[in-house]
């Protein structure tokens, strides 16, 4: 945490002490097409809710994301577009873009892999491994597939994994048992590519990282990691145990970053492994986020510990197959380098999210991607029910039935009700304007609990980066809006005592605005409507009094706004509709991708 005491805002109700750094990241989605909405919940969407609350509560953020753009995935879809992978690249990192903001991601920049800043830190970074002893060349054995005229990248070869008997296993890593593997070892392999099995081994050069020379210095420091989530650590603790081998870092491809040939001279014409420069994407996209105003910014101040980032947070989120790449390749290319780069502190996983019971998967185009999901609805429609089902300790199943029922429950039945009885009973009664404030009794003391009890919660659920907990809480502090109502029954009251009546609608009018305040880091549009039913100074970080605090800032007289309906329910024919265009009720296949 940070060191450096500075004033700021307060977090957990308690008074201002200081302004913390945090750098946040979101594993970077693959260029090739638009991503589902497992890969949304996977990484990209609860990284923004964290970097959205720690904005909120006044804290310093720098949020970064980019498409990861190279490697043989990249090039075989841009074939199959028939454009170049340059030009592909270049237009399905704008749809990204685009598809990203729909759902309000709120990075401070969206880069790429394959810009100039990426291809520059990926050749320092082989420079100093290199340097540093940690690099050497080897001529390797590498399946070659004779039919499709190319050396297949490991992932492209695929077979039964040694380990498990997984019969689609590829060749970098089996998925069934995340082990990773060579494709040698597979037991009939064949080329993804073609279905051929017509391969050959033949003899090849690459760069190779000398990880077993690290490996005790990695392990040291991945044991001394006390916040990392029970998921993450027993991936990596596996991954220890099953020994750290050097891994060759380069391809024989012409899409990728290019290895430096005055340096290397056996490596001409070959790039550097897509995961060898994708997660230094995540100090790439930071510097081009700097080289947009380069007076104003300074990405080193976030990286690099002589140049002020000891104070930085950094917390990276992920789904389950990254966390090997995360927790020991990408610290071992920074360790390696011997330079004071910032490794991460807390590394949030995720399982995966299933459609029926099986499997999104991109190439087989089954599940719901986010440029069809935000067709269909407001995205914080889709933000709600992912992240109310994050699939954090186990994996979490997406059913049209599942998502139609809590939209209908918790947003419409609970959050819209609310928000539309309040509205309702103050045209009626009190011409829209703010009331004045009415006695406090017993339902107004529980209510101030409740959402003191709720704000707690949600404040500890986010610091512990436990996004369905964090959800719960929320839900309780809409919830208490309704008991209230239903205790106070504002519309029986108003018949014998009209101030009261008023003064509960008041009340509910602070909820209302406490909610627009406090619901910001997951559902923000709808939390920018509630916001502005009656505006208010909510400045200051979400604080476990806020609902007082804002009451008081409610001024008698002023006119609130609502909006026709927040939240619209979700018939059942339009789930038969939606169930019959995107498929679902088959488990589908076991693999994803
Ligand atoms: O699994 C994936 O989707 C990868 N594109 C994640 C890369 S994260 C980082 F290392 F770049
Ligand atoms: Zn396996």
């Amino acid at each position: 945490m940070g060191k450096q005491a500075r004033d700021g805002p307060a977090r957990h109700g308690k008074p201002a002490l200081t302004t913390e750094r945090h750098l946040i990241t979101s594993a970077l989605p693959y260029i090739n097409g638009v991503k589902h909405l497992g890969n949304l919940i996977g990484s990209m969407l609860p990284a923004d809710v964290y970097a959205r609350f720690q904005r909120g509560q006044g804290h310093e953020v720098l949020f970064i994301c980019a498409t990861d753009e190279h490697g043989t995935p990249a090039e075989l879809a841009a074939a199959e577009a028939g454009v170049e992978v340059a030009e592909y690249c270049r237009e399905q990192h704008e749809v990204q873009r685009e598809v990203c903001a729909r759902f309000a991601l709120s990075w401070d920049h969206f880069g790429r892999t394959s810009a100039p800043a990426n291809h520059e830190l990926t050749r320092d970074f082989a420079a100093a491994l290199d340097d540093n002893g940690f690099l050497e060349t080897r001529t390797t054995r590498q399946v070659f597939s004779v039919d499709d005229d190319r050396f297949l990248p490991d992932r492209y070869v695929i077979g039964t994994c040694p380990n498990c008997g997984y019969d689609r296993a590829r060749g970098d890593q089996c998925e069934h048992c995340t082990k990773q593997l060579d494709p040698t070892e597979l037991i009939d392999p064949r080329s993804a590519v073609s279905g051929s099995t017509n391969l050959e081994v033949r003899d090849t050069t690459h760069l190779f990282l000398l990880q077993s020379r690290l490996a005790d210095e990695v392990g040291d420091w991945v044991r001394s990691r006390d916040s990392w989530s029970p998921l993450v650590r027993s991936i990596a603790d596996k991954w220890l145990k099953e020994g750290v081998q050097d891994r060759s870092i380069t391809r024989d491809l012409s899409w990728g970053v290019p290895v430096d040939a005055d340096r290397f001279p056996a490596l001409a014409g070959k790039v550097f492994y897509v995961w060898f420069d994708a997660p230094i994407g995540y100090l790439g996209a930071s510097r081009e986020w700097a080289d947009v105003d380069p007076a104003g910014r300074d990405w080193r101040r976030w990286w690099r510990l002589d140049e002020g980032a000891d104070d930085v947070t950094y917390t990276q989120f992920l789904g389950k197959d990254n966390v090997p790449f995360h927790t020991i390749g990408f610290p071992t290319t920074i360790i390696g380098s011997r330079q004071p780069w910032k490794l991460v502190d807390r590394i949030k996983g995720f399982s995966w999210l299933t459609y029926y019971g099986g499997k999104f998967s991109t190439s087989g185009h089954r599940g719901i991607f986010m440029d069809d999901a935000a067709e269909l609805l407001p995205s914080d429609y889709w933000r709600w029910f992912l992240l109310s089902n994050a699939p954090e300790t186990n994996d979490s199943n997406f059913t049209w039935e599942t998502f139609a029922g809590v939209v209908n429950k918790e947003l419409a039945g609970e959050l819209g009700n609310l928000v539309n009885r309040v509205g309702t009973l103050l045209g009626r009664h009190c011409d829209s304007l703010v009331p004045a404030p009415g006695p406090a009794g017993d339902p107004e003391t529980q209510l101030e609990a409740a959402a003191e009890a709720a704000i707690t919660a949600y404040l500890a659920a986010m610091a512990d980066l436990e996004i369905r907990r964090a959800a719960q809480a929320l839900r309780s502090l809409w919830s208490a809006g309704n008991v209230y109502l239903e205790q106070t029954e504002p519309w029986r009251l108003v018949k014998t005592d009209p101030d009261a009546a008023a003064g509960v609608l008041r009340r509910c009018l602070a909820l209302l605005a406490t909610l627009g305040r406090v619901l910001e880091a997951f559902i923000p549009d709808t939390a920018a409507v509630l916001a502005g039913v009656v505006p208010l100074d909510a400045g200051g970080p979400v604080t476990t009094d806020l609902l007082t605090r804002l009451d008081r800032a409610l001024v008698t007289g002023t006119p609130a706004a609502f909006p026709p309906i927040l939240f619209r329910k979700i018939p059942e024919e339009e789930v038969e509709a939606w169930k019959a265009r995107f498929g679902g009720g088959d488990a589908g296949p076991a693999s994803s991708d």
